[in-house]
């Protein structure tokens, strides 16, 4: 069947619905943005926001993160947990300053290139900054996007994995609405985390409802489908 046409929705959506006042939000410093991805990974949002912005008081710029001593940094990160984040930080300001000249690159490609930025991170990156068009695909969406496709495979098989990428790939906003590509992004980021949540999601008061398979089957908790490995 030809793909749901989820992207306006999304777009029109995260606009009225969306989460628009993070501090995250209010900037296009990818060096900013960059931070807050790190530390949202595995960290809710509630608790970024002090380490966020008592990070950014110590360390405004790369360069500043660049030069310091690891274990100020560790410092700044300690309570948050997933350390090998805070040390991916401290060797991804330095390669950023050393290998391309302080400025953090502009495509998703080579953001991905650098420690501690996967894929999904250098596209949210690149979408919010530089508004290139380029699929995310963290834990939130791949619910979100599974739910909408029934995509019925397993997501532990890194075949199955890399067919939804390409999925998420399709589903993009086409060229006409590509300036929306940061508030798509929010978008679907905010469904996954406010709509389409993983025991209860409320499909009712959801933009994709409409467009949705697995909310059209009764079945949205059967997605994603992920063996225990
Ligand atoms: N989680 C990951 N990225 C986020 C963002 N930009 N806003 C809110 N939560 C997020
Ligand atoms: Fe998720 Fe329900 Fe929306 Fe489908 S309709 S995307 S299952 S919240």
């Amino acid at each position: 069947p030809p793909l749901p046409p989820i992207a306006t929705d999304v777009v029109r959506w995260q606009a009225s619905h969306g989460r628009n006042h993070l501090p995250w939000q209010q900037t296009r410093d990818p060096y900013r943005v960059w931070l807050s991805e790190i530390m949202l990974q595995q960290t809710q949002v509630s608790t970024v926001l002090g380490y966020y912005e008592r990070f950014l008081q110590r360390f405004p710029d790369v360069a500043s993160l660049a030069a310091a001593p690891q274990d100020d940094v560790m410092a700044l990160w300690s309570g948050l947990g997933y350390y090998t984040r805070a040390r991916n930080l401290h060797a991804c300001a330095q390669a950023v300053v050393q290998l391309h000249g302080g400025a953090f690159p502009r495509s998703a490609a080579v953001l991905a290139t650098l420690p501690g930025i996967g894929r999904s991170t250098a596209a949210a990156i690149a979408s919010f900054c530089f508004g290139e068009r380029v699929a995310i695909l963290d834990a939130n969406v791949k619910r979100v996007l599974t739910r909408v496709l029934a995509y019925g495979e397993d997501l532990s098989s890194s075949r199955n994995e890399k067919a939804l990428w390409t999925l998420a790939e399709d589903l993009l906003p086409t060229q006409e609405l590509a300036s929306s590509m940061p508030r798509y992004t929010q978008g679907l980021m905010d469904l996954g985390a406010t709509v389409c949540l993983p025991r209860n999601p409320s499909c009712l008061v959801c933009p994709l409802q409409p467009h949705c398979r697995a909310a059209q089957q009764g079945a949205p908790q059967a997605y994603p489908v992920k063996t225990r490995k």
